[in-house]
Parts: C-alpha cells; structure tokens; sequence
C-alpha cells in the first residue's frame, strides 16, 4: 500500500486557501506543501478564483480582517456550488457559527490550532473517498449484499473507512464480520497493516503475549523476543476478533494499552508506542455481555464508535442467489431448479454465508451443474435448532406454504418440545408441566415428526 501523507506516492490536489492572516497562510502553505495550492487574502481574491479555476479542496478562514462580517462564508456558497469540498479552518468556533457553515455547504469545520493533525486527516479522507468513489462499487465486488438495510449500514461504515473512529461489528457466525473488516481496512488509507487476533483462540497469558509481545526469556519457553500484535499494528488496524471471550483482566490491559497509546512487552521495561485504529467483532451482545459483568464498560466504550450489525442469512434471504454468483465467478456456473431454488430460499441457513459458500463449494465440485432439489436438501439438513431460526423468521411460512398450516404447527410444536426435553435433560415430566401439555400431545407431535425419544420412564 502507497503512503500517502509521507513521501511515497502521492495524488496532487489542487487546493485553494482562503485566509487574511500572513502567519496563518504560511502555516497552511507548510502543511500543504506537496499539493499545489492557490492563496486568497480576502473574499474577492477568493471568488475570482474559485470562478476561473477547478479546485478539489477549500480552506476556508471566515473573519476576513478586524472588522470583517464573517465575509468567508461567501466563499463557502461559491465554492459548495462548485463542487469543491470545502472546509472551515477559523477561531470564530461558536456553535451558531458552525451551524452556518455547515448549513451553506462546509463538509468540515475545525477551529485553528491543530492544524498539522487535522489537515492529514482532512486530506486522507478526502483521498480515501475519491479512491473508494473511482474504484466502483464495493457492492458488486467484495461484500455482496442485496438486502438494502445491511447495504445502507455497510455503505455507511465505509464512511468511517478513513477516519480514526473504532468500529464494532456485530452478527451471528458466519455473516461476514471478518471479511467487512478487512474491507474497511483497505478502505481506510492508512499506511500500516490489517493485523486479525482471534480473542477465543488463546488462553489469557498466550492472548497477552500474543498482543503485547515478550523479551527474550520473559517466561519458560520465550527462547526469542517476539513482537506485538499491538506493534505490527502500527499505523494501521488492529482487528479484534471475538472480543467478547476476553478475560477481564485482559481487557484492563489492553484499555489501558488504547488509552496511552503505549504498552510494556512482557518482561521489558521499554515502553512501546503503536498507533492502531480498532475494529472490533462478536457473536454476543455487548450489552448482554455487560450485564453479566464479564465485559468492562469503559473498554466497550474505547471500542464501540460506528456500529454494524450484520443480520443472518436467512433474514437477507435477497442475497442467497447473488452470494452464490459471486462464489461461482470465474469458476464453473450453476443452475438450480426452481425445486432447488426454493429449498434454499426457505432454509435457515445456520452457518450463514460461510455455510452457502461451503454448499456451493460442494455442489460445484459435485458431478450435475444443475442443482436438483435432492442434491440440495442432501448438503443442508437442518438441525433442530436452526428449524428454531428458520421459524423465526419466515422459513416456517414457506414451510407452511409447501406442506400445510397443520404440518407447519406440528413441526413448531415438536421443535419445542425438542427443545424442552433436551434444556431438560430429558426429563418428560418437567417438559409437560414447562409447556403446560399433555402426554398424549407429546407423543403424538414428536411420533408425527418421526422423532424417537429412548424408552424409560423419566
Ligand atoms: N457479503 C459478503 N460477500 C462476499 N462474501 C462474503 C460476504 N459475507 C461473508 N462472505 C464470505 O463468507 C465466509 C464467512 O465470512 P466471515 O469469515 O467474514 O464471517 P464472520 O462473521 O467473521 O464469521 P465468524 O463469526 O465465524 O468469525 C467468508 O468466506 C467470506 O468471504
Ligand atoms: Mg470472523
């Protein structure tokens, strides 16, 4: 990947700077230095150039002089109207100020001061944007969505792409957490690596050394220093899978390690410094989780900023057939019989999308490029559970639609007798005087669903 603020490749913008101060033009002219950048000192300057020339950014200074009447707002119309993106740099900050720009066109508004951070992450953002607008739809190449809620929220992450902002992603197994991550990584410009840690894969000490790195002989076995997730994440994104399974020991270390931007390698006394931006995901529900106490507030509060929730499979059921296109691109192509079509559209899909790419992975390898129903219903049985998630969701009206309302009611009854028994331990006594029924209803709801409860007398 190109740099893009230090050295390296770099797009030339075209900018104009509109500003009455001499310091602060030259403080503006240092900062831009690798674009090529107009200076106006007034409004008329100002909108003399913004009319002859094409610009692709604004810097927008608003009192024009001691006495001025705030005239750069002028400029901001002018320029809005241009399509040029215009940014507000003044020390007249006040909140109806602010209002005002941003009412006549501002696409940002920083007061003075920090010029130096703000106008990277202005340019980068900018850059990141163009990029992301000229290389087309992430829609139809890298995350495949058709379900225009689950559209809306990516497309809005994206926005988030380039900026500092943490990002938790929330779904079931399966529903492409990590993949829109990774995705909002390229789409972030920054410079350093995308550097994934799955939280429920180790153990707390190996999650530490993991991401905190260690010195040479820091425990039995550290036979060579090893460097940090945290470190190789320098500049770029740390991905923080699972986040949920973390001990809260863990998440102490590692608020502590975001707060200060700096963190001790196990057995080292140097500090080290490592700028990651956050993208965090998990299959539970945070507030949930917080409840129980087993995640901190003030660590969700550190990695929550956008939030996206990626909805199951089989509530985005649109996507089914386009995730399938997209699986098959550039390999053998399939068909499905309308039999085929419509068993897939009813399913529950459990496993999600990973679960649809793993079936069209083996219907592709399969010997017929015309998938029949049998051969579907061959790769997707639904486990008892999953029933539970198709009924919730429409699949239990497909169900009725292909075998009867009566079927339908039995097989929701036998799911949750099912359901009782095994929450249960099998006891059939308790599952009666849980689900207020009888044992005749018992017996003949699972002996309909050809379900064999073993013998005995609990
Ligand atoms: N919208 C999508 N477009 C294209 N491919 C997708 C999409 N969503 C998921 N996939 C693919 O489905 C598989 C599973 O996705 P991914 O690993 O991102 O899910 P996950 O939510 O991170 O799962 P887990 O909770 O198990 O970590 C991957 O092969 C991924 O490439
Ligand atoms: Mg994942």
């Amino acid at each position: 990947m190109h740099s893009l603020l230090s050295g390296g490749v770099m797009e030339k913008l075209n900018i104009l700077v509109l500003e009455d101060d001499k310091l602060a033009q030259k403080v503006m002219a240092a900062h831009l230095a690798a674009h090529s950048v107009d200076m106006a000192g007034d409004l008329k300057a100002a909108l003399k150039k913004i009319e002859a020339s094409k610009y692709d950014i604004g810097f927008f200074d608003l009192m024009l002089g001691p006495d001025d009447d705030y005239s750069g707002l002028k400029a901001i119309t002018a320029a809005a109207a241009k399509g040029i993106y215009c940014v507000v740099v003044s020390s007249s900050d006040s909140d109806e100020m602010i209002d005002r720009a941003y009412a006549l066109g501002a696409n940002d508004f920083y007061a003075k001061g920090n010029e130096k951070a703000n106008i990277e992450d202005i340019l980068r953002k900018f850059l990141q944007n163009r990029k992301a607008a000229a290389s087309g739809d992430i829609f139809a190449s890298a995350f495949i969505t058709e379900d225009a809620e689950t559209r809306a929220a990516a497309a809005e992450a994206l926005k988030y792409a380039p900026t500092e902002l943490p990002i938790l992603i929330l779904g079931p197994s399966g529903t492409g957490k990590t993949s829109l991550a990774k995705i909002l990584h390229e789409h972030s410009g920054r410079d350093g690596a995308f550097v994934s840690i799955n939280c429920s894969a180790y153990t707390e000490d190996l999650l530490e050394a993991e991401l905190f790195g260690f010195r040479k002989g820091a425990f039995t076995g550290a036979a060579e220093a090893r460097k940090g997730r945290l470190l190789e994440a320098h500049k770029g994104t740390l991905f923080l899978d699972e986040i949920g399974t973390m001990s809260l020991n863990m998440q102490m270390k590692l608020l502590k390690s975001i707060e200060e931007r700096t963190f001790y390698p196990l057995g080292s006394e140097k500090p080290e410094h490592s700028e990651f931006r956050i993208i965090s995901a998990t299959l539970e529900d945070p507030q949930a989780l917080i409840a129980q106490g087993k995640m901190r507030f003030d660590l969700f509060q550190r990695i929550h900023g956008y939030n996206i929730t990626l909805k199951p499979l089989a509530r985005r059921r649109a996507d089914i057939f386009p995730l399938v296109q997209h699986f098959t691109k550039g390999r053998r192509r399939l068909s499905f019989s309308p039999e085929a079509k419509a068993f897939m559209e009813a399913y529950s899909w459990p496993g999600n999308v990973r679960e649809l790419k793993k079936f069209t992975d083996l219907v592709s390898s399969g010997r017929e490029g015309r998938v029949d129903l049998e051969t579907a219903r061959k790769h997707l049985k639904e486990t008892s559970c999953a029933q539970t998630a198709a009924a919730a969701d429409g699949g239990l009206y497909a169900y009725a639609l292909a075998n009867g309302l009566e079927a339908a009611l039995d097989k929701v009854s036998a799911e949750l007798i099912t359901r009782s028994l095994r929450e249960n331990g099998g006891i059939r006594t308790k599952t009666l005087a849980d689900l207020k029924i009888s044992t005749r209803l018992l017996y003949a709801t699972l002996k309909k669903q050809g379900i064999d409860i073993e013998g005995g007398n609990k």
